[in-house]
């Protein structure tokens, strides 16, 4: 269900290796554009791959998690349905949803004649008074206590699993167990499933027949950004992640400093 850019690609991909996972290939899109939900459960079906007795099949469309009606769309469709949130540490989502929205810009419209330079993160997130820009999208996103308690209203919480992105980076196995142990399958995925690229500076996914490593947009170098707009905005977002902590029952321990 989200978050966007918190790895939500990698995790699918991640999950995938296992042998009773199936996935939908792109992003389905089903519950939160109008245009598709109005052609209905057997379209959205269609999007599905086959899959085998007992297999499950997963999907993603991380704008999911931001759209109001798609909570109670989904129990409509399927109340018992699982559901996953991958989360990172707020600053560090909002500096890469930057960093994709002003290389989208970029190929946008290739600049053929001289163009203003693009605003810089810290010019984007702060006012010129030095407030935060709390209308900036990519810091709104990581509010996420302002998403997440609609889904609580309509599923308990005992159906989400809340995945560390920043975890799934650093060593993603641990992840992948607690969530094979969550979606009830046989514990599979292991360490055997990945190798570390020093290139990419990412682990990259292995099964018995290939070697592969994310696509170039998934695991951007991003922009140094100014540690004192760092440090206030992880004060900014000290008081939300306390709320998003309370909501889920866990402690993320991100800085907030
Ligand atoms: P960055 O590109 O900012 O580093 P999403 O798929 O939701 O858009 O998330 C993209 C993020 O997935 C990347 O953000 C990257 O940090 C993270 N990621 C996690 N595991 C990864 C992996 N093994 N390879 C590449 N990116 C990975």
């Amino acid at each position: 269900m989200g978050v966007r850019k918190c790895g939500t690609r990698a995790l699918l991909e991640m999950l995938y290796l296992h042998p009773m996972v199936q996935k939908a290939s792109g992003e389905v899109h089903f519950f939160d554009r109008d245009e598709n939900y109005n052609k209905g459960l057997e379209w959205y079906k269609m999007q599905m791959p086959h899959s085998h007795y007992g297999q499950i099949t997963i999907e993603k469309s991380p704008s999911y998690f931001v759209t109001p009606e798609v909570p109670e769309r989904i129990r409509a469709m399927n109340a018992s349905v699982k559901l996953l949130l991958i989360v990172r540490e707020p600053v560090t989502r909002a500096i890469s949803d930057y960093t994709q929205l002003r290389a989208n810009a970029a190929t946008a419209s290739p600049a053929t004649f001289p163009t203003p330079a693009p605003k810089t993160f810290e010019q984007l997130v702060l006012h010129s008074n030095g407030s935060v820009n709390e209308g900036y999208r990519p810091l709104a996103i990581s509010v996420y206590h302002h998403y997440l308690h609609r889904w609580l209203e309509v599923f308990p919480r005992e159906q989400l699993l809340i995945v560390n992105g920043d975890q799934l980076i650093e060593d993603p196995v641990p992840q992948l167990k607690r969530i094979e142990k969550f979606l009830g399958l046989e514990s599979k995925i292991g360490s055997h499933n990945f190798y570390f690229n020093e290139t990419k500076g990412f682990y990259c996914l292995r099964n018995e027949t290939s070697n592969r490593c994310l696509r170039e947009t998934k695991g951007r170098k991003h922009p140094r950004v100014d540690p004192h707009v760092v440090s206030k905005l992880r004060k900014y977002f000290g008081e939300h992640n306390q709320k998003f902590y309370e909501l889920v029952g866990e402690d993320m321990g991100w800085p907030e400093d």
